[in-house]
């Protein structure tokens, strides 16, 4: 143990990838840099731009490396030279890398323009390394914009910024700006599993899926934890103690509470979110990730479980296929719809808990109540002699029809039956709510007659609106819908 400590590095530092392949996601930049090393175009000016820890440094040095590399392996740099040993060790004269953050006066800059005149000493190119570049005042920056227009030659710029809003505009169009994506849970889950059987750590998958939730797409971060989980719990690492750092609902417990969701099971779902919030849990985190798994969910059900859009490991794509069948994607992308309402409402609610109760019990008798589209496609069907097109915990109002020779109609707008679903009782909104005799043969039609307040309330409120049909007005049919 005590060996080890003399020896340890830092995760993030020990696996800084080296290489474009090396590099996890980002393929639409390492794709960009190969082609432009291999075509000899090398731009100016380059402007990384994206939140912590996905690869911003580390692209930098691979693309200085490579274009400075004397024995390069294809586009990629070899690694071995003296150039690119100078370069990873922070000593070479031809790269230099500057922190915005510190030195962002005009001074600085004019100690880079000063250095630009001096032609590399063993390198190709002469580059100029700066992170935070954001942080540069207006006055550094317009200093620095005639320098990166007409550099000499052999004068190349990186740029790097977690803040790409604060560079100013002429700087940015000097530059060829590639903008880092967040890290997905699945290739950081890999990423993991590789560096535990390098580090000879055991850790189940959803341990390590667990940490690249918490991580919420930065690699550094991802690593970081992983680190700091080792020094805690040794060699072993199980889903619990990752879950415990971040506070983290565990992967099967989420995914039994959207089971309950779309199967409408209000006691789980109240029983579930009370479990999490006295286990001390991420409210917050539990909501984002609510979120992610029916974003995912509606990904599969658009594209499949093989579609590379999905964010999620194999274990977590059985569970979406499980989702998958228990409610249609109209009905996901409503549920969707509320979540996200959620989201924003998250930023100034005082209670979460009680928010996320809500949302869940709303979305789940969005998931299970019929709508008046459907109610009215099944007494179509069933008019023209076709089974029942209502999914089969719907299928009461076929039952209704059969029963009910000729009477009263239920008449409503689109936009009552978006209230009806979505438990809405405005005034407004009941106004169009009507019921009609139904003509009977060689007769006129019959008047409307309104419905009672009563009647109105009670069809808005019931979240069976068959059973309310069968109940409230015996003997009636929906038929007409506008
Ligand atoms: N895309 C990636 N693939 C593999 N490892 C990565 C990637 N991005 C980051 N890492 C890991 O995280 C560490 C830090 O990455 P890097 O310094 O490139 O982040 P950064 O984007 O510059 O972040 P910051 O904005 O905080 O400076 C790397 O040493 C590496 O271990
Ligand atoms: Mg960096
Ligand atoms: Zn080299």
């Amino acid at each position: 143990m005590s060996e080890k400590s003399h020896t340890h590095i830092a995760l993030p530092l020990k696996y800084r990838p080296m290489t474009f392949e090396d590099v996890v996601g980002q393929e639409h930049v390492t794709r960009t840099l190969r082609h432009a090393i291999e075509s000899g175009r090398i731009a100016n000016a380059y402007l990384f731009v994206g939140s912590r820890g996905i690869g911003k440094t580390t692209l930098s040095r691979i693309f200085a490396k490579a274009i400075n590399c004397s024995s390069p392996k294809g586009v990629e740099p070899c690694g071995e030279c003296s150039n690119c040993c100078q370069i990873a060790e922070g000593r070479s004269l031809d790269v230099t890398e500057i922190d915005g953050a510190s030195h962002n006066k005009v001074e600085d800059i004019h100690q880079i323009i000063d250095a630009v005149q001096f032609a590399p000493t063993t390198g190709k190119y002469k580059i100029f390394i700066v992170d935070e570049v954001h942080m540069l005042t207006t006055a550094a920056f317009n200093a620095l914009l005639k320098t990166l227009e007409e550099p000499p030659p052999y004068v190349r710029f990186i740029f790097a910024t977690t803040e790409g809003d604060k560079v100013l505009p002429t700087i940015i169009s000097r530059c060829q700006r590639f903008d880092l994506r967040r890290i997905q849970t699945n290739q950081i889950v890999s990423r993991l599993e590789y560096i535990c059987s390098q580090e000879k750590i055991e850790a189940n998958r959803d341990a390590l899926l667990a940490i690249a939730r918490g991580a919420e797409g930065g690699m550094r971060d991802a690593l970081s934890s992983l680190d700091q989980l080792i020094s805690f719990k040794g060699d072993s690492i199980t889903e619990e103690d990752a879950l415990n750092v971040f506070g983290l609902v565990s992967r099967k417990s989420l995914e039994d509470l959207v089971t309950a969701v779309l199967t409408g099971d209000a006691a789980t779902i109240l029983h579930s979110v009370e479990t999490f919030d006295s286990a001390g849990k991420d409210m917050r985190r539990l909501a984002g990730e609510l979120m992610r798994h029916f974003r995912n969910l509606i990904v599969y059900q658009a594209l499949g479980g093989n579609a590379t859009e999905l964010e999620a490991t194999k274990d977590q794509i059985e569970s979406l296929a499980q989702h998958a069948k228990l409610c249609d994607s109209s009905r996901i992308f409503r549920i969707a719809d509320l979540l996200a309402d959620m989201e924003d409402k998250l930023r100034y609610v005082l209670s979460v808990r009680t928010l996320i109760e809500m949302t869940l019990l709303k979305a789940s008798r969005v998931a299970k109540v019929a709508t008046i589209e459907e109610v009215m496609r099944a007494v179509q069907a069933l008019r023209a002699g076709l089974p029942s097109t209502l999914p089969p915990q719907q299928t009461s109002v076929p039952v209704v029809a059969s029963n009910a020779p000729q009477t009263k109609t239920v008449v409503e707008s689109s936009k009552v039956s978006q209230s009806i679903d979505e438990d809405e009782t405005e005034d407004d909104e009941e106004e169009s709510l009507q019921v009609i005799e139904e003509p009977k043969k060689e007769e006129a039609p019959p008047p409307r007659r309104e419905l009672s307040t009563e009647e109105r309330r009670a069809i808005l409120d019931d979240p069976k609106l068959n059973d309310v049909i069968l109940k409230k007005l015996p003997g009636s049919t929906v038929v007409d819908f506008r």
